[in-house]
């Protein structure tokens, strides 16, 4: 979603915003604008690559300056809609909705104010213009019109002839960068790595002022919040390394190819231990899980799906009854409230809009056992939690989301070890048995990478396909489900994942030689259940593609494709069968040509509803 780059420093801070934009190209955007100071206006914007607005801001020097990449909400991607906004010397960048910018509109346009664009941030900049005139302070005239905004932002705001920026955050990621020769601030961490390690998380209803010399937070009460006692400074450790592309093509591929270490990372803490602690999820989690009488896990997308395996595993060791909502109909259906369920939250970036409102939905329900799956840290999720437990997967810049999943994964089953201890359902034995298994998972995983050449080959017979069918059982069935998302996300292939024993209620109509067939065919309790509904889809010209185990006993013939995946993994299998659903849709998107790191239309964080 859009991202947002200021600066105000002693270098000129062109090559910073630039450089700032480039690296939150990856959450997704559709145009791209800056604005400078020196010290009236000037304002550049173009529809397209950060790179063509780099083209446009050559030559140009400048102290101080908001930069902005959008992604289309409210108005077609074009450049009038792109930001900042401008109202008279007022210039403003945002990321979020305002949920009553047309009765402000109404208002300021019977005020006068003329609007250019067809953008809700077009209100922030004549409120804060028109708030000026009876509050001449731009610090004080952004909390007061801020104040009658409603909905989600992270704004930056600059004024000819200040010489500061200020910033404000309501449901919206914004962090500042301090630096040696001036002060910084951006969507995330990684734009700012160039100049600083040294960030401050904002908070909900806090608002900012960055001055080449020092910075000054207010928080939600009005009360001046104290740099670092309020506010604490941390150090980033993510490398430079973390975030560039290094020797690959594309983030997807250098991502699906870091699992092991993601993998690794992630399983780090458990050590060489045989016996697991509650408190790996947090101080209070020893109490707040043991008392939990059931799950009930939200999120979106690809994390949702890690959910659903979590589900599969939670009730079959832990027994306990454990529910998996989209977190965007959680929010806003009437359910049921047991304040004694243990809420978890499963979110890569954590700050997704649909997610985060639905845990706080959860808690003003009265449920406040809340564990955040989440793999960044101070990110809003995380911050809402009681509980949490960071995944250790890296930055993950392709919009597919890859490493991000299996490290849920791998989370989510400490998760159901965790209770099935403290439910008295694990010997010793089997709970050391568990441990061992995360620990070979980075070898294992490694071990499936090495299938990519074949799967390179089954790649190229996808392109020209409109359709696929993804079938798995059991806890495969959500591996289907994200083989399915994968593959429409970055080829543009329609896909549906669905559960094998479904084929013929419905699904088995679609079937004929156009409609490829991907099964997931572990060898597991439902191996023979699912080759039955593999013949069903033979039997009516369906080509299948196989992934079965070394011992999955499912043969080559006419119209049936296998690709064996080297040992058989019992409870973990779905962590490595996913793997090769990854390469796959890479490779098609690949021969397909499209942009496989940011597909049309989608975003990497999705921080508005
Ligand atoms: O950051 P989150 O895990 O909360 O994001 C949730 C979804 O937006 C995300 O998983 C999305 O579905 C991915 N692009 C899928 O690859």
């Amino acid at each position: 979603m859009c991202g947002i780059v200021a600066a105000v420093a002693a270098r000129n801070i062109v090559p910073v915003l630039i450089e700032g934009l480039m690296k939150l190209e990856y959450r997704g955007y559709d145009s791209a604008g800056l604005a400078l100071l020196n010290p009236t206006l000037t304002r550049l914007r173009s529809v397209g690559r950060v790179a063509e607005l780099a083209e446009q801001a050559e030559g140009q020097v400048a102290h101080h300056g908001i930069a902005h990449t959008r992604w289309a909400t409210h108005g077609v991607p074009s450049e009038r809609n792109a930001h900042p906004h401008v109202s008279a010397g007022v210039a403003v960048v945002h990321n979020g909705i305002i949920e009553n910018y047309a009765e402000l509109k109404q208002e300021l346009t019977a005020d006068g104010y003329v609007f250019t664009s067809d953008t809700d941030t077009e209100v922030i900049a004549h409120l804060i213009r028109q708030t000026l005139k009876s509050t001449p302070d731009l610090f004080e005239a952004v909390r007061l019109a801020t104040a009658r905004l409603v909905g989600a932002y992270a704004i930056a705001v600059l004024q000819e002839w200040d010489d500061r920026i200020v910033l404000a955050r309501h449901g919206a990621p914004l962090l500042l960068g301090l630096g040696e020769d001036g002060n910084y601030a951006a969507s995330d961490a990684s734009a700012l790595l160039q100049v600083t390690r040294r960030m401050i998380y904002l908070e909900d209803g806090d608002v900012a002022e960055l001055r080449r010399d020092g910075v000054r937070i207010v928080g939600a009460d009005g009360t001046a919040a104290n740099v670092p006692a309020d506010r604490p400074v941390h150090e980033s450790t993510l490398s430079a390394d973390d975030v560039e592309l290094g020797d690959y093509t594309h983030y997807m591929q250098k991502e699906i190819f870091e699992q092991p270490q993601a993998l690794a990372a992630t399983l780090e803490m458990i050590g060489g231990a045989q016996t697991l602690s509650p408190n790996l999820f947090g101080v209070a989690a020893p109490e707040m899980l043991a008392g939990a009488s059931s799950v009930l896990i939200l999120a979106c997308g690809t994390s949702y799906h890690s959910g659903l395996v979590a589900r599969y595993w939670i009730e079959q060791l832990a027994g306990i009854p454990c529910s998996v909502e989209i977190a965007s109909e959680y929010r806003y259906r009437v359910s049921v409230p047991d304040p004694e369920q243990l809420v978890v939250a499963i979110s890569q970036s954590g700050e997704t809009a649909d997610t985060l409102a639905s845990v706080k939905h959860a808690r003003a329900l009265g449920m406040g056992r809340t564990l955040a799956i989440c793999n960044v840290a101070e990110s809003a999720i995380v911050r809402e939690c009681a509980l949490r437990f960071l995944t250790r997967a890296g930055p993950e810049i392709g919009v597919a989301s890859t490493k991000a999943f299996t490290t849920q994964l791998a989370a989510l089953f400490l998760l159901a070890v965790t209770l099935a201890k403290q439910a008295g359902r694990l010997t010793p034995e089997q709970e050391a048995g568990y441990l061992t298994a995360l620990r070979h998972l980075p070898v294992a995983v490694q071990k499936v990478l090495a299938l990519e050449p074949a799967i390179k080959v089954w790649a190229k017979r996808f392109a020209d396909k409109q359709h696929a069918l993804f079938l798995g059982r059991g806890h495969h069935y959500p591996i289907a489900l994200e083989g399915a998302l994968k593959l429409k996300e970055i080829s543009y292939i329609h896909a549906e994942g669905y559960p094998a024993g479904e084929l013929k209620h419905g699904p088995l109509a679609l079937v004929d030689e156009d409609m490829p067939v991907i099964s997931i065919a572990p060898n597991d309790a439902l191996l023979e259940k699912l080759k039955s509904n593999l013949k069903e889809v033979a039997a009516r010209g369906g080509e299948l593609y196989v992934f079965a185990d070394a011992d999955s006993a499912v043969d080559e013939e006419p119209g049936v494709h296998v690709l064996r995946l080297p040992e058989h993994y019992g409870l973990l299998s779905p962590v490595l069968h996913v793997v090769p659903l990854q390469l796959l849709s890479y490779h098609v998107a690949l021969v397909k040509g499209t942009d496989v790191d940011k597909p049309r239309n989608l975003a990497k964080s999705v921080t508005v509803e």
